[in-house]
């Protein structure tokens, strides 16, 4: 059975300061049997996450919000894949933010999978489209795109040895408080699995964790996690609010109980 995840994508807030204690507190409102939890902090707040996780919950996992495409260089104020061996263990790449904000192309994405992959990091990639692409109807066709980019020069059998994750949040959906519903986020998650299966996964991508992200919620979280096609969610801003993750990771527990994974 797939893993079930909620990973925190706490994007640029918290401090060196405060992200510990934050961490800590999450921690120990979520500690949901058969539940993997993720928090993904700046990378400024890495360390302070990493030290309060392994004192007071190491089941706690720490992940980046993205890695360079480079080993090394001359990069002004990026960050290398092998820099973050220690400090996380997992990462997220392609987020839409970064591929607004940091014009991200799906060759450039293939990269910094590739370079999160060999410096031993769990990869979440992010797909989704715009609203527009929705509502012109090519939804399905953009999200298996964004996939043939940045898995063209994959190896499927080595990704699914490192854990690979995808997270699919359409882009209107993120901080907006609107969703996908569950059932269109179910579609796309079959639409990413039938992609997978063209660009020679094994299994057809079913053994591949797909998580919903746009605006999850301890309200929202139920109807997402009800689909079977669905593992988890990727969360941004409830992701702070320890009472939400709690509400959050309590309704992913009884997935994944259901599934046989809380024993
Ligand atoms: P949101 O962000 O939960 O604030 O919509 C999700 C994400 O960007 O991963």
């Amino acid at each position: 059975m797939r893993d079930v995840i909620v990973a925190a994508n706490w994007k640029m807030h918290t401090t060196p300061a405060d992200a510990g204690d934050l961490a800590t507190t999450i921690a120990a409102r979520t500690r949901v049997p058969g539940v993997t939890r993720v928090i993904c902090p700046p990378f400024v707040c890495l360390a302070a996450v990493r030290d309060a996780l392994a004192e007071h919950d190491p089941s706690v996992a720490v992940g980046a919000q993205t890695v360079h495409h480079e080993l090394a260089g001359a990069y002004t104020g990026e960050t290398a894949a092998p820099m973050l061996v220690g400090l996380a263990t997992w990462a997220i790449l392609g987020h839409s933010e970064r591929r607004r904000d940091a014009g991200e192309t799906d060759d450039l994405i293939g990269r910094k999978l590739s370079r999160a992959v060999d410096a031993g990091l769990r990869p979440i990639l992010c797909v989704g489209e715009l609203l527009e692409e929705r509502e012109a109807g090519r939804a399905t066709q953009v999200v298996e795109t964004q996939l043939r980019g940045a898995l063209a020069a994959a190896d499927p059998q080595a990704l699914a040895s490192a854990g690979f994750v995808i997270a699919y949040e359409p882009v209107w959906a993120i901080g907006t408080g609107r969703t996908a519903t569950a059932s269109d986020a179910a579609a796309m998650a079959d639409a990413i699995r039938t992609g997978l299966t063209a660009l020679g996964w094994p299994d057809g991508g079913e053994g591949v964790p797909i998580l919903y992200g746009g605006s999850v919620t301890s309200v929202n979280i139920g109807e997402f996690m009800a689909e079977p096609a669905i593992d988890g969610a990727l969360v941004g801003g409830a992701s702070l609010k320890p009472d939400e993750m709690a509400g959050i990771v309590a309704r992913a527990g009884i997935t994944a109980a259901a599934r046989g994974l809380a024993g």
